[in-house]
């Protein structure tokens, strides 16, 4: 058994599964239940003025049967005061000393933020994380990620907050924003000790086409509001590596965004957060899913050699470069397993019409006869002189490791873009023939 606990800038829990700030985490009794299940801590729904909600609140992207791949709310913070909150948060702590409790906080003036911080800390909170990426509602007066898209103003804010902070602080950052590494620059200027992200994305799910309004539907209008869940799970990965490979953050870094399963938050590990928050799948599924998680990290790790969990933060990190560093001289080829392939030909739809024409339609002659193939009728085939290794096939596929892409050597050696271009200056190559 691996060790899967974690330390976040000093914050300290058993796993690297967090509750993020939201619905799941908005009552002692909801966190009672996520800890009872097995999560690592809780991030409290964001504690501020207590606002007033509409209904309805969410909306959602669904894709064929699968229900809730993109997640939609304009939910605002707590609706619960801060003596409740902060009360409620002090009983969790003392019932569940070994795990994380964070209070998310948000709110305006400075005397303010030094306010909710000595509360944070004199309910024994383990740190707190600043809420600077609601996209709704709660910008609109100025907050959230109206703080959170400008990097003066986290810099400023972050700067009052460690005035009076004697626990960690943990900047949660908006993706609404051209550059996230600006915004976690700033929050390490202002003197955070963490920082986590995504929060949600501005979006609009649907259009209900009878009352020609969005939803979530409020009496007639619709307003933009904060896109979570699977779908948004590779814009996280892509800005948390943003992050994670700045040399001027060098913050440790709490990972949201898509997260369902045990694979997910190994891969954000692995890109380099040191723990991960989940809601979506919370709400869609429930608590329970901590167990498969556990376990699944667990097995994952033994299964490598790794000891813990920290033994596999951020190292995936330096595999992401720039274009320009690429491997020109690389090559991959599309190959079919016929014992697997069902004929659906699928695959070479996908490249007579979206990509190279490398998939002809044969006879079959000595390849088996996969499941489902009827006798006779034609079969794929990879042109491999055409084929560019664009993967395309591979991803339509319906069959799990039917087409897999295979390394042909091409006697280059490796060259990148920065190489090639350096080579045609000083006249060391003529330039690559373009394709015809
Ligand atoms: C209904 C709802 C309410 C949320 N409320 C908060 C909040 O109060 N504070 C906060 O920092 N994030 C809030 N979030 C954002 C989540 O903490 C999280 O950053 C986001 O949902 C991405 O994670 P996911 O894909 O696992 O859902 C909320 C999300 C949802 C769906
Ligand atoms: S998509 Fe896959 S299963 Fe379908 S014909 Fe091509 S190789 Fe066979
Ligand atoms: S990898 Fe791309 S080019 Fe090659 S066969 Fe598949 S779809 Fe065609």
């Amino acid at each position: 058994m691996a060790d899967l606990s974690i330390n976040l800038a000093g914050i300290k829990s058993p796993n690297p599964f967090w509750v993020a700030s939201a619905p799941p985490s908005n009552t002692a009794y909801q966190c009672h239940r996520a800890f009872e299940a097995g999560w690592g801590g809780v991030v409290w729904k964001t504690i501020g003025d207590p606002i007033v909600n509409v209904s309805s609140r969410y909306s959602s992207h669904n894709i064929g049967g699968i229900r809730m791949v993109g997640f939609n709310n304009i939910e605002l913070i707590s609706d619960r005061s801060p003596e409740t909150n902060f009360r409620e948060i002090e009983e969790c702590k003392k019932r569940w000393p070994d795990r994380a409790v964070i209070a998310s906080l948000m709110t305006d003036t400075r005397e303010h933020w030094h306010d909710y911080m000595k509360r944070s800390r004199d309910c024994g909170a383990d740190g707190v994380e600043l809420n600077f990426g609601c996209p709704h509602g709660m910008c609109e007066r100025g907050m959230g990620s109206a703080v959170g898209q400008n990097p003066d103003v986290i810099e400023t804010i972050v700067g009052w907050v460690m005035e009076a902070a004697e626990i960690p602080v943990i900047v949660k950052l908006t993706p609404n924003i051209t550059s996230v590494a600006h915004a976690a620059r700033a929050a390490k200027r202002g003197g955070a000790n963490a920082v986590s992200l995504i929060n949600t994305i501005n979006s609009i799910t649907q259009v209900n086409l009878d009352t020609m309004c969005p939803e979530p539907y409020v009496a007639g209008r619709s307003t933009h509001g904060g896109y979570c869940g699977p779908a948004v799970k590779p814009i996280a990965l892509n800005m948390l590596h943003e992050v994670a490979s700045d040399p001027e953050v060098g913050l440790p870094i709490s990972g949201i965004g898509g997260i369902s399963n045990w694979k997910d938050a190994a891969e954000f590990i692995a890109l380099g957060a040191t723990g991960v928050q989940v809601c979506t799948a919370i709400m869609h599924y429930g608590f329970r899913i901590v167990e498969d998680m556990i376990d699944g990290l667990n097995d994952y790790l033994d299964s490598k050699g790794m000891k813990s969990v920290s033994d596999m933060c951020g190292k995936a990190v330096h595999s992401v470069n720039k274009w320009e560093t690429l491997d020109l001289n690389y090559k991959r080829v599309a190959s079919i397993d016929y014992d697997k392939c069902i004929g659906c030909n699928l695959c070479y739809i996908a490249c007579e019409d979206g990509a190279h024409q490398a998939i002809g339609l044969v006879k079959p002659t000595t390849q088996g006869l996969g499941p489902g193939r009827l006798p006779g009728k034609p079969i794929p085939e990879i042109k491999e002189d055409h084929c560019v290794g664009c993967n395309l096939c591979s991803l339509v596929c319906p069959v799990d490791h039917c087409i897999t892409m295979v390394d042909v050597k091409t006697g280059g050696k490796p060259m990148s873009w920065k190489d090639y271009q350096a080579a045609l200056v000083a006249g060391k190559m003529k330039p690559i023939p373009a394709h015809p």
